[in-house]
C-alpha cells in the first residue's frame, strides 16, 4: 500500500489513531486503515477539483467589469443600503489571508491547494465587483474607497481554526451564509422586499451583480459540503464532533478587524438580510441537513457520552457513530462523488488504469 504523506498526523493525534483502527466503523468504509482513507480522500479532492474548475470555466466566467451594466445604476439609493455595500466590500478584503493561511496548512494535499488557488480567484472578483458598486453608486469617492482599503487591508485576519477539518466546515457555514446574504439582497434589488428597511432599494443592476456573486458562493458552498461530505464517511466520529464545534463557534469572518462593522451588522439584522434568525434557519439548518445530521441534540449529547469514556493512557475516547446522525446518508454522497469524478476522468479519457476508482485504491 502507498504510503501517504499528508496531514494527519497533525490533525489526528496518534492516540486517536490507533483508537480508530481498534474500532473502526461499521459500514463500508470500515475495513480500511487510516492511511487508506486519507489516500481516498486526497484521490477524491483532486477528481472534485478537476470537475469544478471544467465548469467554473465554462458555466461561471463573468467579470465584475463587463458582466455587469454599471453605467445604468442608481445613484440614489438609501444610506442603509450603501452601507451595507459598503461592508460586502470589506468583508470581501481579507481573501489574501484566507488564501495564505490556507496554503500554508494544507500545502501537501494536491488538489485542496490547487482548488484553494482557484477559490482565491474567484473571491478576487467578489472584491472588485463590490468595489465597482461603491464606485458607480457614488457611495464613496475614489479617495473614500483607497483610504478605506488601505485601512482594511492594514488589519490582519487570522483564520480562526488551526487545522484543515476545522476549516473545511468552518468555511461550509461561511459560504452558505455569505451566499444568503448576497440572494437576499438580489431580492431588495428585485423591490419585493418584506421589510421595514430598503423598500425603495430597487435596481435591477444589482439583480444582475447578486446573481453572479450568489451563484459563485453557491458553488463553494457545494464544494466544500462535498469535502464534509467525504470527511463524514472517512472518519465519521472526528468529523462529526468537529462540525458540531464550529456550528457553535461561528462568527463571520473579519468581524472584529472592520471598523464600522456594528453598524453594518445592525443595518443587516433589521432589513432581515442577515442575522441570528437566518442564520439559524437558513444557514445552520440547511447545512447540518445536508450533512446528515438530522438531531443536533442527540449528536451532542452522544459527543458528551463519549467524552466520559476514557483511553488506557488517559485521553478522552471519541464516541462511535452517534444517534442523530444518518451515517448511510454520507455513504450514499460519498458514493455519488466518485461516480461524479469517475464520469468526469472517463469524459476527458484519462487512461483507464489512472481512474479514481474508489475499490481500486483499497488492497484486497
Ligand atoms: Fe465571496
Ligand atoms: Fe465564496
Amino acid at each position: 500500500m502507498t504510503q501517504v504523506n499528508c496531514y494527519k498526523d497533525e490533525i489526528v493525534p496518534r492516540s486517536l489513531v490507533q483508537w480508530y483502527e481498534d474500532n473502526l466503523p461499521s459500514g463500508p468504509v470500515g475495513n480500511y486503515s487510516i492511511q487508506e482513507r486519507w489516500l481516498c480522500l486526497e484521490r477524491c479532492l483532486y477528481g472534485l477539483y478537476r470537475w469544478y474548475t471544467e465548469k467554473s470555466q465554462r458555466a461561471r466566467n463573468w467579470n465584475p467589469d463587463t458582466s455587469i451594466e454599471w453605467s445604468k445604476v442608481r445613484t440614489d439609493h438609501t444610506e442603509e443600503f450603501n452601507t451595507i455595500l459598503r461592508g460586502f466590500y470589506a468583508v470581501e478584503q481579507y481573501i489574501p489571508d484566507y488564501v495564505s493561511e490556507g496554503l500554508k496548512m494544507f500545502r501537501q494535499s494536491y488538489g485542496r491547494v490547487q482548488f484553494h488557488l482557484r477559490w482565491g480567484a474567484e473571491e478576487e472578483r467578489h472584491s472588485d465587483l463590490w468595489r465597482n458598486s461603491l464606485i458607480f453608486t457614488k457611495a464613496m469617492t475614489t479617495d473614500e474607497i483607497e483610504e478605506y482599503s488601505y485601512n482594511l487591508r492594514g488589519q490582519q485576519w487570522h483564520l480562526p481554526w488551526e487545522d484543515p477539518i476545522h476549516m473545511f466546515f468552518y468555511t461550509v457555514f461561511q459560504e452558505r451564509a455569505t451566499q444568503i446574504n448576497y440572494l437576499n439582497l438580489g431580492l431588495v434589488a428585485k423591490g419585493n422586499w418584506n421589510a421595514s428597511t430598503l423598500t425603495t432599494d430597487y435596481d435591477p443592476v444589482f439583480v444582475d451583480a447578486c446573481r453572479f456573486i450568489a451563484m459563485d458562493e453557491s458553488a463553494h458552498y457545494a464544494f466544500f459540503l462535498e469535502g464534509c461530505w467525504l470527511l463524514m464517511y472517512f472518519f465519521p466520529e472526528r468529523a462529526t464532533e468537529v462540525c458540531v464545534e464550529v456550528l457553535r463557534h461561528f462568527a463571520m469572518p473579519a468581524r472584529h478587524i472592520i471598523p464600522d462593522y456594528d453598524e453594518f451588522a445592525t443595518i443587516l439584522h433589521k432589513s432581515a438580510i442577515f442575522g441570528m434568525r437566518q442564520y439559524s434557519r437558513d444557514v445552520a439548518k440547511v447545512a447540518l441537513e445536508a450533512l446528515g445530521i438530522d438531531d443536533l441534540k442527540a449528536v451532542e449529547a452522544g459527543i458528551r457520552a463519549s467524552r466520559r469514556v476514557p483511553e488506557v493512557d488517559g485521553e478522552m475516547r471519541p464516541g462511535a457513530v452517534f444517534e442523530g446522525f444518518d451515517y448511510e446518508k454520507a455513504t450514499k454522497k460519498a458514493n455519488m462523488l466518485w461516480q461524479k469524478i469517475a464520469k468526469y476522468e472517463e469524459g476527458i479519457q484519462v487512461p483507464e488504469s489512472e481512474r479514481t476508482s474508489f475499490l481500486k485504491l483499497i488492497p484486497s
